[in-house]
């Protein structure tokens, strides 16, 4: 089926995610709320889209990605359509998965899951994909995999054991363990929990506001550094530390930093 068939048999004759821009952050809503936002191959490959075109604005501050509804967040994938799909199906699926949440990985601007409801499997997966997550207060999470005779498929094995350590990713795994907002908070699986009765979406574009003034150069090398940090030694990542802190070095936003500080005013950057 050509892609653009795909996306017109999608649920409500739309491709699942909804776009939204609120200056210069965008929020994508997985919006497929009677299939509690789970995964489609239409869903993934529309989110690998989303962010290829994000690799390309230079407006943009931060993405947000959430679920419609307060139930789900995204219930993993989407099981309905899996039983359509034959074992050839499944494991030509796998790369999409690892192309449209390598690419929100990897992107230049900060990420967050706003975890508005249940985040099951390849749910959280792509929450783990993220460079921070926002619970709401009801939410229950985990990587559920073992349950239904898999394991995750879509990175979790390995973002989790980097997020939060080897330990407590078998924990989670390995005993399909859902747990609560809080107790991912206390785990460092989620970075905050919203108040009783606020939004995720509300706790996560109070908290990520100042980042709309933020200098991009500086957050996109940070961003690059730390992600390099759990991947080589300390010696090759001090030298990628340097080379992502000579991207700020030659800005224009670091010298009007400077200026900005002789001037007692608030910097101006612009991402040059
Ligand atoms: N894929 C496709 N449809 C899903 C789904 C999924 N992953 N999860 C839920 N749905 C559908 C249900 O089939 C149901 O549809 P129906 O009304 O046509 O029967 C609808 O969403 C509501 O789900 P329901 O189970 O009735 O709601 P609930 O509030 O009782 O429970 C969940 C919600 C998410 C806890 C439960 O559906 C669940 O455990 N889903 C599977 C999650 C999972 O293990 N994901 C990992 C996949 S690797």
């Amino acid at each position: 089926m050509g892609e653009q068939a795909e996306r017109e048999k999608e649920v409500g004759g739309g491709v699942g995610v909804s776009v939204e821009r609120r200056g210069a952050i965008a929020i994508w809503t997985i919006d497929r709320p009677e299939r509690m936002n789970a995964l489609s191959r239409a869903v993934v490959r529309e989110l690998g889209r989303l962010a290829r075109e994000a690799e390309g604005d230079a407006e943009l501050r931060a993405v947000v990605i959430t679920g419609a509804g307060d139930k789900a967040f995204c219930a993993g994938a989407d099981l309905k359509e899996r039983r359509s799909m034959d074992m050839e199906d499944v494991r030509d699926f796998l790369p999409l998965y690892r192309s449209s949440f390598g690419r929100i990985d990897r992107l230049g601007v900060p990420t967050v899951a706003a975890i508005n409801g249940v985040a099951y499997g390849g749910g959280l997966e792509l929450a783990l994909a993220c460079d921070f997550r926002v619970a709401a207060s009801h939410v229950k999470l985990g990587l559920t995999e073992t349950s239904l005779g898999i394991i995750p498929g879509a990175g979790g094995t390995q973002r989790l054991t980097r997020i939060i350590g080897e330990a407590r990713a078998k924990e989670l795994i390995v005993f399909a363990r859902r747990i609560t907002a809080d107790e991912a908070e206390a785990l460092g699986v989620v970075n905050r929990v919203a108040a009783e009765g606020q939004s995720a979406l509300d706790a996560t574009l109070e908290w990520i506001a100042p980042l709309e003034h933020a200098a991009p150069i500086a957050i996109a090398a940070a961003l690059d550094a730390i992600d390099a940090a759990s991947n080589t030694t300390l010696e090759e990542g001090l030298s990628i530390e340097r080379a992502c802190y000579d991207r700020t070095l030659v800005s224009e936003d670091r010298l009007e930093a400077l200026a900005a500080f002789a001037d007692k005013r608030k910097p101006e950057f612009k991402g040059r």
